[in-house]
């Protein structure tokens, strides 16, 4: 018989899937959003992961709060808006107005990380915290009782479609350990390069939510590409009793 692996169980809120796949809107088509969206839906996406990004903090510059407001319209999935913004204490409160359910802030972007996870809290949003590959977990050590999940980034931000950086599973394998020894409830998410053919070593190093952006979108149907994602976690995450 199969049976999932044992791992950390987390309250309410998240524990639809026991690995969720998050399909990030950067990679679909603008023009028909609400489209794109339903087809994920479709597939088995639980929550739909939203790439805000101010030509400052990184590279790029792409969405705002009124992206966010419609497709609040067009969806009852959760909102994760990954802030890769100088300064986003300034507008955590507009996008959760906007709808975000999930807000995270890069820890290189918080000169006070410990209030603003706090203040995403306080907004009713679940408090994300996101460290670049050249971050080491370590920095994110005296926040770790107070956050709702960490996203760790498996490329450098700023794009979609750049190639998976492997040396960044030890960084989840760490604070996947660390979870399991200290009891801690966060749950661990992984961003940039993850497709089919990688998602089973990012799953048993111990994600939960997996953000996939050309993988998903940049393929015929998008609703297949989710499916095959989540079959392949699932499997990688069963075993032989
Ligand atoms: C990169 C973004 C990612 C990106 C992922 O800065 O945070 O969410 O859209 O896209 P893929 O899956 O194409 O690497
Ligand atoms: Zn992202």
């Amino acid at each position: 018989m199969l049976q999932s692996a044992q791992r950390n169980e987390y309250p309410g809120e998240f524990l639809r899937y026991r690995v969720e796949i998050a399909p990030s809107v950067l990679a679909a088509d603008f023009g028909r959003l609400a489209d794109q969206i339903r087809a994920v839906e479709r597939g088995g996406a639980s929550i739909i992961h939203l790439d805000v990004m101010d030509g400052h903090f990184v590279p790029n510059i792409t969405i705002g709060p009124p992206v966010v407001a419609a497709l609040r319209k067009a969806t009852s999935l959760r909102l994760d808006c990954h802030l890769m913004i100088s300064d986003p204490d300034r507008y955590i409160e507009d996008f959760r107005r906007a709808g975000a359910d999930m807000i995270s802030v890069h820890q290189e972007a918080c000169m006070h990380l410990d209030r603003t996870l706090a203040y995403i809290r306080s907004c009713g949003a679940l408090a994300g915290a996101v460290i670049n590959p050249a971050t080491p977990a370590e920095t994110l050590r005296e926040v770790l009782e107070c956050v709702d999940y960490i996203l760790v980034m498996s490329v450098n931000p700023g794009f979609g479609g750049q190639e998976f950086i492997p040396r960044t599973l030890e960084k989840v394998r760490r604070l996947a350990r660390w979870r399991e020894e200290h009891g801690y409830a966060y749950r661990l998410e992984i961003d940039g390069g993850v497709d089919a053919s990688n998602i089973a070593e990012v799953v048993r190093a111990g994600i939960d939510m997996v953000v996939a952006g050309s993988s998903v979108f940049h393929t015929q149907d998008p609703a297949v590409a989710v499916e095959l994602l989540l079959q392949r976690a699932e499997s990688a995450i069963m075993i032989q009793i």
